[in-house]
């Protein structure tokens, strides 16, 4: 039996899994609640990336711990598309309710992000008759051949594991180049008539939580539809309230003709969606869409839970509350440390940069530096960024004050040490 000590568990994972797995942290975690986690030797820590954003409301909520206990007695699984069940069909009907469009929509469920965002372009593909996909540098879709290849980063997620898909292409994002920039890589790259969808992240989240600016999404829509093409909102990280909104693209006031949605949907448990227009979602083939696990009914009663809670909780202004807090902190340390740059994102989607000096090069080492001092001293924070440079939070909305508090001194104390 092994002892309940991180270093044994570290031991067996290195003997007994993949190493092709990264470690966000050194911690073996055992529980956790709201937003603390406990690790195997009873150490406490402040979650700041609660389960890299599927924990929004707040780890092991009783809601739906209860929730899952129940279905988890009446039924665990029948294989929707052989028997459907009702805890999905009534999960379809809430998320076409609350997902952005004022059209008529459908949705379909899968199990991780990457699958949603996978079958956004298969759904677009299919409608358009067209193979293109246009997706955004920063960008992150997931792991799986095609979402790695709309992925932007090559090391790690890319690194060997060519050949990509193809029809895959990639422009500039964000706030330095404007949504009019389309235009030009339509003269440059490829044809806009080629283009089945434009794929983006409205926050980008692997990327370095970056956020366009206030009028870039209605122009990128506008040139979608002056050209037939599909717009699609990958919201698996944006997503389920993180911004303030229920929906990162509510932002912009625009509606995505298909939105990915992931992560906190269920509060951990695998279930993601593709949420969209009716009559996208209906034109494919009767078998086309599917897989033996997609909308697992223990999944889908968790995310009943996760919006019951966002109906009688406040979790959007728990959500906005939070980003307030963090943002002004955030905006302190960049005025008082040299090595604090952008403070990014929106709401509580917001991170910071740590970069070398006034010429704001990014600094890697220092976030790594700063990742591990909060991990000793009782918080666990993730680095993010093409360049690996950013801080971001991720907390749970539930977090205390008290807790926020004493996880942002640590952070605080952290920058301290590094800008010494
Ligand atoms: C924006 C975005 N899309 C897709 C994915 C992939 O989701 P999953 O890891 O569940 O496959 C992620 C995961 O971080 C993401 O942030």
């Amino acid at each position: 039996m092994t002892k309940n000590t991180n270093e044994n568990f570290r031991k067996l994972r290195s003997e007994y899994y993949s190493n092709g797995v990264g470690a966000g942290s050194n911690r073996v975690v055992d529980s956790a609640k709201g937003a603390l986690l406990y690790d195997v030797e009873g150490n406490e820590y402040i979650d700041f990336y609660g389960g890299i954003g599927t924990m929004n409301v707040g780890h092991c909520h009783p809601k739906v711990v209860k929730a899952i206990q129940d279905q988890a007695a009446k039924l665990t699984h029948s294989c929707f598309q052989v028997n459907a069940y009702p805890v999905a069909l009534t999960l379809a009907e809430r998320l076409c309710s609350l997902t952005p469009g004022t059209f008529d929509k459908k949705a379909v469920f899968f199990n991780s992000g990457a699958e949603a965002v996978e079958n956004t372009v298969k759904i677009a593909r299919y409608n358009t008759k067209r193979s293109g996909v246009v997706v955004f540098e920063n960008g992150y879709h997931g792991r799986t051949l095609l979402t790695m290849t709309m992925t932007s980063k090559v090391k790690p997620f890319k690194f060997g594991f060519g050949p990509f898909a193809p029809e895959v292409y990639r422009m500039p994002f964000g706030d330095k180049v404007g949504a009019s920039a389309l235009n030009d890589f339509f003269i440059k790259h490829v044809n806009p008539e080629d283009i089945a969808a434009v794929v983006v992240e409205p926050v980008q989240g692997e990327g370095g939580f970056i956020a366009p600016p206030p009028d870039y999404f209605q122009e990128l829509v506008k040139i979608c539809r002056d050209n037939g093409i599909l717009f699609v909102s990958d919201e698996i990280q944006s997503g389920m309230g993180r911004t303030g909104k229920m929906f990162a693209i509510e932002h912009w006031g625009v509606e995505p003709d298909l939105v990915a949605v992931g992560k906190s949907l269920a509060a951990g448990i695998p279930l993601t969606a593709v949420v969209g227009r009716a009559e996208l979602l209906d034109a494919v083939h009767t078998g086309g869409l599917g897989g033996t696990y997609n909308g697992n009914p223990v999944a889908c009663a968790a995310a009943h839970a996760v919006l019951d809670i966002f109906e009688t909780e406040g979790m959007l202004e728990k959500s906005i509350a939070l980003g307030e807090k963090i943002r002004s902190k955030f905006e302190k340390w960049q005025k008082e440390f040299t090595k604090v740059g952008e403070v990014r994102g929106i709401g509580a989607m917001s991170g910071f940069e740590l970069v070398k000096g006034p010429d704001m090069q990014p600094d890697a080492d220092a976030a790594q530096q700063l990742v591990n001092y909060c991990q000793d001293n009782g918080a666990i924070v993730l680095s993010c960024g093409i360049y690996g440079h950013v801080i971001r939070c991720l907390a749970p909305f539930v977090i205390t004050d008290e807790q926020l508090e004493k996880g942002l001194s640590i952070i605080e104390n952290g920058l301290a040490k590094i800008c010494k």
